[in-house]
């Protein structure tokens, strides 16, 4: 697959079927300027270089010093080309692994050998986002950006720093919520340079922003209301099929929280299905956190549709609308996905629909207990990725998922972007516990790990162990 891609097969089209509007891949439009709603990165298969097989990409595995073939994401450029290869930026990001866990199938309840945990916390900024970002920063890159900026939960915002000093050609500028971001996050975006910009607000408020700041001081924006960054995640499934030997597993369990993740899966499948490369769809699971539960009540309880794009719009402006007047504000442990406003959503909703997709909504104390459970297992996650295995254990104790089912979970980010919330569940420091998970309504750690105290003295030390081990 030694093929030059070509930038006029590819295009954006606005995903309002009553719309439909069409833009060049140059456009450097994030919305539909005709009808503000979300564009679609769109190609025109026919007459691009697409391979027979997904196993024709095993090719590019013994070329690892090439940097397109190492990429985890750039290795399947035939499945997002909107790019000529001297235009991708990548910093190596998508060398992450599928691991099967036995401790979280136990917990779960799934035949053991048939749960597996996709690592995207191995990325180099640590979480998933990476994918996406290389694929925006290629694309800003297309249309000469000089300055970037997104609203974040901390994950987007450590990327883009991390992207913008690796590479050099833009200045990231990031909207936090005060107070509303894991250190490690923080930390990422201060120490790779980034402007950081916290806003007295939550995300919701930063998002907000940020579109309107971004349009008017004519600043690239990379949240994944930017349709590019989505044909960068698609790849997390790419990298799925090819960790099961390019079959097709029974679910996929995502954490939904601005739902790009969600929304890229779907079209990788749509696509994939369409091209002929897969022979059936996954079922797709995306789970909330209760305290931002948006698209379960949306999806579940008012059982809110796609319906080919002409789903109800009126039921979500109420909704949102409804928000506002009680100005609710999304309220969970999982800080990544704290969002009560996904701008993806109506995303989702196509995916949810091509993958008979089902939502859940997880506590904070079933992802907590889920996320030790990641981590006795040996894998460690940040609490929003504990929603994936929580959503995987509600639907498998309502019997949506079977034990012999095959189930993926996807574990979207780094333990230690979070390490406040780890060692408040397991330290057994009450003074902790109780200021950052009580107040969230989380009671308990059932499976805490408890350090245990010793005196500076060796047969006290020596006691110590003998007694836990
Ligand atoms: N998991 C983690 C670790 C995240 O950082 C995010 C989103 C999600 C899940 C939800 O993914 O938005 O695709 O549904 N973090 C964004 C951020 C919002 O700003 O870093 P989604």
């Amino acid at each position: 697959m030694g093929i030059s891609l070509k930038t006029d097969v590819s295009f954006q089209r606005c995903i309002n079927p009553r719309c439909g509007k069409e833009f060049g891949i140059t456009d450097g439009h994030v919305r539909c300027p005709e009808c503000s709603s979300l564009l679609d990165v769109v190609y025109d298969w026919d007459r691009l270089p697409v391979p027979g097989s997904l196993k024709d990409f095993e090719a590019k595995w013994s070329r690892r010093n090439d940097p397109l073939a190492f990429s985890g994401v750039w290795r399947f450029h035939e499945l997002l080309p909107f790019a000529a290869p001297e235009y991708v930026v990548t910093i190596g990001e998508g060398q992450t692994l599928m691991r099967n866990s036995a401790r979280a199938s136990k917990y779960v309840g799934i035949d053991e050998g048939n749960l597996y945990l996709q690592y995207e916390g191995m990325n180099p900024s640590g979480s998933f986002k990476d994918n996406g970002m290389t694929a925006a920063f290629t694309h800003a890159n297309i249309v000469g950006a000089r300055r970037a900026a997104c609203a974040s939960t901390g994950n987007t915002s450590a990327s883009l720093a991390v992207f913008c000093s690796a590479h050099g050609s833009m200045k990231a500028i990031i909207f936090v919520g005060s107070g509303k971001i894991a250190y490690g996050k923080l930390a990422q975006a201060l120490d790779h340079g980034a402007l950081t910009v916290q806003i007295a607000g939550d995300f919701d408020d930063a998002m907000t922003a940020v579109q309107e700041v971004s349009r008017r001081l004519g600043i690239y924006l990379v949240n994944s209301v930017n349709g590019f960054r989505l044909e960068g995640q698609k790849t997390i499934m790419y990298r799925v099929l090819e960790g099961l030997n390019w079959e097709v597993p029974d679910w996929i369990v995502v954490p939904g929280g601005n739902l790009g993740n969600s929304s890229a899966f779907g079209k990788a499948f749509i696509e994939l299905k369409e091209l002929g490369l897969i022979d059936r769809m996954p079922r797709l699971a995306v789970i909330n956190a209760a305290g931002a539960n948006t698209l379960y009540q949306l999806y579940e309880e008012r059982q809110l549709r796609w319906h080919d794009g002409y789903g109800d719009d009126e039921l979500v402006d109420q909704f949102f609308d409804d928000m506002t007047e009680r100005n609710a504000r999304a309220s969970t442990i999982a800080s990544a996905i704290e969002i009560n406003r996904p701008v993806n959503l109506p995303k989702c909703l196509r995916a949810l629909d091509a993958c008979s997709g089902v939502v859940r909504e997880a506590t904070d104390q079933q992802i907590l207990d889920a996320k030790a459970m990641v981590g006795a297992g040996g894998l460690g996650c940040e609490p929003a990725s504990g929603a994936s295995v929580a959503g995987a254990k509600i639907l498998r104790d309502q019997g949506i998922i079977a034990p012999s089912d095959r189930v993926v979970c996807v574990l979207t980010g780094h333990q230690l972007k979070d390490p406040t919330v780890t060692v408040a569940y397991h330290s057994g420091d009450r003074d902790l516990f109780n200021e950052v998970l009580v107040q969230r309504g989380v009671k308990r750690a059932q499976h805490a790990n408890r350090p245990v105290q010793a005196a500076n003295d060796l047969n006290e030390i020596i006691k110590a162990i003998e007694l836990n081990v």
